[in-house]
């Protein structure tokens, strides 16, 4: 019987061999309406090497696409850029299965790996600048360190100065297109956006300095192959400076309105705030947490100036979904913020507190008096609300004039 699986070839001496995930739609606590692909590549060289494996239950698939080309048994080497469990969940039974000479990972992959599996002494070490001759070409292994774990590297292929870049590049996205160039361009910046914002956001700065190191290193890449998502073989310069952008995060007159609502007066001054910074020319997304999801809460502060948060109280506390997505936030991270609190109570009022305690924690400078009401908001309240919009809204835009 013909197997439904085939490799994808990207160059001469390398293949596509992932695995598409059409259902998968929490990625630890990331909504990802559209899928993944887990993608794992075969460079065909005198010592053909495998590039990373793919979650444990896509062993087959992968096995299907690796036999379209080559018995798996001759594979010599296989290499670990990342051993999160994605790309190395079913990485013990390959080794069990195909026997390859030798595995790879960095020094804290060998740990980490160790760890995951509990095997003894199977996996090398490489180190950052080290290469590995295949006979007719060569890798050279780059620490990637924090994109996305510790233990995260890239692997170089100098023959088609291709670059295996594990999460970096990647995107949760299922699509039957190998290539980026296959996908429009608003698709492409929207999922690469989400999927930084939430995995790789709190490693920004490493990104500037590992972008910065690859680019001193001289060496020519053609070829960007991430372990998510489609491959890039055009305009690499596109997506370097998207990666340049997110990771440096500078304002945009832009504001963010996060809020939770019990009886509709915390939703009617979130209404009056927002009214007001847009009256006076700032950009403003509204979310509702009783209706939006975390995961576009952060994809939609990528890109902002302002962060302002709105619960009720309840039981001395904040609202639970508010509660979600603020720890969601301080976890990823986000800098050059300002901000403000607001919110409705019936008796004891703690709500707002808290949350100006974390946007604090969250190093968001507080830029406004934030505003509490009793019950339902009268017009005085809402125009303690306009005047809240109006003066995150002029910080925000001095801020935005002087980058
Ligand atoms: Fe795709 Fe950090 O794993």
């Amino acid at each position: 019987m013909k197997d439904i699986y085939a490799a994808v070839k990207v160059t001469d001496n390398v293949y596509w061999v992932g695995a598409i995930d059409w259902t998968i739609r929490d990625f630890h606590g990331y909504t990802t309406p559209h899928g993944s692909t887990y993608n794992a590549y075969l460079v065909m060289a005198d010592d053909i090497t495998l590039i990373d494996t793919v979650k444990a239950p896509f062993m087959d698939e992968m096995l299907s696409r690796i036999k379209s080309v080559v018995d798996p048994s001759k594979i010599k080497y296989i290499i670990s850029n990342h051993s999160e469990m994605d790309h190395s969940g079913c990485l013990p039974a390959m080794i069990d299965l195909i026997k390859p000479q030798t595995v790879f990972a960095s020094p804290v992959g060998v740990k980490t790996l160790k760890e995951l599996f509990h095997r003894e002494n199977e996996i090398i070490e490489v180190v950052d600048g080290e290469t590995l001759n295949l006979g007719n070409m060569e890798l050279t292994f780059m620490e990637a360190r924090m994109i996305h774990w510790p233990d995260s590297m890239f692997t170089y292929l100098d023959k088609d100065e291709l670059l295996f870049s594990q999460d970096a590049f990647g995107m949760h996205l299922a699509t039957l297109e190998r290539f980026a160039d296959e996908i429009p361009a608003a698709t492409l910046e929207y999922e690469g956006a989400t999927y930084y914002a939430n995995i790789v956001l709190p490693y920004s700065p490493i990104v500037l300095k590992v972008l910065g190191k690859v680019a001193a290193s001289g060496l020519k890449i053609k070829i960007i192959a991430p372990d998510h998502g489609p491959i890039w073989r055009k305009d690499l310069g596109w997506i370097l400076e998207l990666y340049k952008k997110w990771a440096s995060q500078k304002p945009t007159a832009k504001a963010v309105v996060v809020y939770a609502t019990m009886w509709h007066s915390t939703e009617k001054m979130a209404r009056a705030i927002s009214e007001a910074l847009a009256s006076e020319g700032v950009k403003v997304k509204l979310l509702s947490m009783n209706e939006t999801h975390r995961s576009e809460v952060v994809y939609e502060v990528l890109d902002a100036g302002a962060l302002i948060v709105g619960s009720p109280t309840l039981n001395n506390n904040i609202l639970p979904q508010m509660a979600d997505v603020m720890t969601y936030l301080k976890g990823l991270r986000p800098v050059n913020l300002i901000g403000a609190a607001f919110g409705s109570y019936g008796w004891s009022g703690e709500s707002v507190k808290h949350l100006e305690s974390i946007l604090k924690e969250m190093k968001v400078e507080i830029a406004a008096e934030s505003v509490a009401v009793k019950n339902v908001p009268d017009s005085g309240v809402l125009e303690k609300c306009h005047e809240l919009g109006k003066t995150i809204a002029s910080e925000l835009l001095k801020r935005t004039v002087s980058n």
